[in-house]
This record gives C-alpha cells, structure tokens and sequence, in this order.
C-alpha cells in the first residue's frame, strides 16, 4: 500500500461532495407544491445528468450552469470562479417553452411518465451560441459528430439553476453496480486503498484495455472499473452486454480484492480531449486518484488525433485538476514479445503486432467467428457472439 496517504484522502472537486438528493421535510414541501408548478420533460440523456448531479458525481455542480460559468467552460474551460471544468452541463428548451418560464420559479423536471423527479429552481434563462459551443467543446461543428447533432437538434435557450433531486430516475437497471460517490469512497476506505485508477469505458472490453488496467493497477492499490451506462449511440454494445463482458472477465482473470466493479450513469458525449477532462474530475468525485487516459479517449470516428486527449490535460497546472492521468500509448498484442505491448516497449515491425480495427472485429463476432485471443479473451468474445444473434 502506498504511504503517507490516509485511505480515501482526495477531496470532491471543489472540496465538498454535493448531494441533491432531497430528503425528509424539504422532499415533502417540494412534493406537495410540484403539481401547482410548470413542467418540463426530460430526456433520456438529461435523466442521466440529474442522476449524477444528484449524486455530487458533478461537485461543485448543484444544477445547471448559468450564464457566466457556462461561457467560461465554453471559452476556457473553467468555472467562473476559475476551477477547472470542460463540459457544460446545461438545460436546454426550445423559446415557446422559455417564453412561459420566469426566472425565480419553481419548475417541475418529469420523466416520460410524468413523474416528477427534480425540481429546477430557475434562476436564468439565456440564448447561446451553438456553433460556437461546438467548435469549443467538440472541437468541430460537423453534425456528423453525434455529440455536435445533439446539440444542434436541442433548443435555443439554456435555463440555470440548482435543482433538488426528489427521486433517482425509475430505470434503476445494474443496481448492485450503481455505487455513488459516497458509497465508492467508503468501499475504498474500507479496503483500505490509498490509491485507485479509474477506468472509464464504453466499449466491451478487450485485450489493450486489460492490458492498461493492469499496467496501471501495478502501481496503485486498487482499480476501479467504471463502465459508462448512460446515453450512447445507437451503435455502440449496450451497457448490458458490457456488464456480462466484464462479469466473465472478473471472473477469471483479475484478483478480487483490488478491483471494484461500478457503473457511471452518465451520458457519453464523445467529446474526446474535452471529456477525457471531465471523465478524469468525474472520477476524482468517486474518489479516484488516478485516471487512465489512452488512445483516443472518448474520441469517435477521425474527429481526434490519437493523443489529442492527453495533450489537453498540459493546459492545466500540474496537480490543479486533483487527480493524476495516467497516459497510454496504443498497445496491441505483438507476436516477436509473445506479450502486449506498445511502441513505448516493442522494437518490433508492425507486421508483429495484432490490430484489428472495430469493424472488422464486429463482422468476425457478426459471422460467430472468435477474434484472436490476443486481441479479446474468448469468454468475452462468447457473449458479443450471443448478443449479436439477438440483433445487438
Ligand atoms: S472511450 O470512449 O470510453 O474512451 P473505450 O471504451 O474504447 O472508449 O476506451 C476506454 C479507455 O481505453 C480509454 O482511455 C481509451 O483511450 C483506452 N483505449 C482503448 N483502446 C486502446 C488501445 N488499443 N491502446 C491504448 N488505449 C486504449
């Protein structure tokens, strides 16, 4: 174990883990007074956002940004107040549902039932320039980048506000894998890790993400495996059968008492250097010292340079962000090491390296043909098979 460090020392980004789940009177007030208030549905992909907020997986965040910390973000990447922040995370309604709100309200944030789950306590409403979002955050405003689509296809106008969670949204699939902040923390507390490396995924996990998660847990006492479950592309292995991956890998390949597998209900953005930020200060909310940033992290199509991703992280201070990334290059199975490897650590020809691109690979499992084990352990490659014959 390493030394020096109390278990469970890093503090929230911000300093303080914020919960806004409501609870006892003040949940009953807002109860009670919700079905005089206006109303605003929420989207899937908001639903996952009011779950982290509620949960302080977003601290400082206490609800949607208004006007000054959403331009900093934009512009520079930073709160208003100048702590680090490379997401916005924002309301949006079209200008007809703007028109009938007033700043200083209450309103009702429901789920396609009509349940209420939030309260927005409304404290701005203000237009924004897309375009200009786009290119800041996602570094393009081709709407061929899913990220950039989504926010070109939401409304004009941005509400801000706190928000005061009354209930976690109903879907409440992975319940045993859904730890908050506070329950991670106190896992790790209890294991008595010192140090521990998040893991952020949305892929099903294959042999060079093994090969990193291990590389790095080789130097921290404990990794958490942190699989995104929130909104993806409709393209993208659903979250369920990532799960299953996992399952069967933990099973058999990883030591028990020094990983610890959870769920992030977060939506995936796809904004490549800008969310390989927010994925690192998302995960130092869980208590994470350590970050793995690899090779286009949270990138998509050709829109990022391979490392694009770990060049951002130099535009901060060292140690501002509060957690440490940990770099890797591109590594792949290399037959002359007989090992995994990267160019960091083989001499050899890329002739020797086993790579296969995602599509080829998708076409092998779509045909029930096993990829090389050098590059996905059969047990995993075994359930992509099966999910696929499912139409996944
Ligand atoms: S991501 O969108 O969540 O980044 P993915 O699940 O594929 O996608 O990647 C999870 C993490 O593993 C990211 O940090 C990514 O950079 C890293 N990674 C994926 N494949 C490789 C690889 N072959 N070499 C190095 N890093 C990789």
């Amino acid at each position: 174990m390493t030394k020096n460090i109390p278990p469970h020392a890093i503090p929230a980004h911000g300093g303080r883990l914020v919960s806004r789940l409501l609870q006892g009177a003040e949940r009953d007030r807002l109860i009670n007074k919700a079905p005089e208030m206006k109303t605003l549905a929420l989207t899937r992909r908001e639903l996952c956002d009011i779950e982290m907020l509620a949960v302080g997986a977003y601290s400082p965040l206490e609800g949607y940004m208004g006007r000054k910390d959403y331009e900093t973000v934009v512009t520079s990447m930073r709160l208003a107040g100048g702590m680090p922040w490379s997401i916005p995370i924002t309301f949006r309604v079209t200008h007809d549902q703007a028109a009938s709100l007033k700043e200083g309200q209450d309103v009702a944030l429901v789920d396609e039932r009509q349940a209420v789950l939030a309260i927005l306590h409304l404290e701005e409403k203000f237009e924004y320039d897309k375009k200009l979002a786009a290119k800041a955050v996602y570094r393009t405003d081709s709407a061929e980048h899913p990220g950039v689509d989504v926010l070109y296809k939401r409304g004009d106008v941005l509400l801000g506000g706190k928000v005061s969670v009354l209930r976690l949204p109903e879907n409440r699939e992975f319940l045993p894998y859904r730890l908050t902040p506070a329950e991670t923390r106190q896992i790790f507390k209890d294991r008595g890790w010192k140090t521990v490396v998040g893991f952020q995924t949305r892929n099903p996990v294959h042999r060079a993400h093994e090969y990193i998660q291990k590389c790095a847990l080789e130097i921290v006492d404990g990794l958490l495996l942190h699989p995104l479950i929130g909104e993806t592309k409709s393209d993208d292995i659903p979250a369920d059968v990532r799960m299953k991956c996992y399952e069967a890998l933990l099973e058999k390949y990883y030591p028990k008492d020094r990983v610890l597998l959870s769920v992030l209900p977060a939506p995936m953005r796809y904004a490549g250097p800008r969310e390989a930020i927010h994925h690192a200060i998302v995960r130092k909310n869980y208590g994470c010292t350590h970050f793995i940033v690899g090779r286009d992290h949270a990138g998509v199509g050709s829109f990022y340079g391979s490392f694009d991703a770990h060049h951002i992280f130099n535009e901060f201070a060292p140690g501002e962000l509060g957690i440490t990334p940990l770099f890797f290059d591109n590594t792949f199975h290399c037959k002359a090491c007989g090992s995994m490897a990267s160019i960091k650590t083989c001499p050899h020809d890329k002739a020797e390296h086993v790579s296969l691109s995602g599509t080829k690979v998708r076409g092998m499992l779509r045909a029930g043909v096993l990829p090389p084990p050098e590059f996905s352990r059969p047990e995993v490659a075994k359930i992509l098979i099966e999910a696929m014959k499912g139409g996944g």
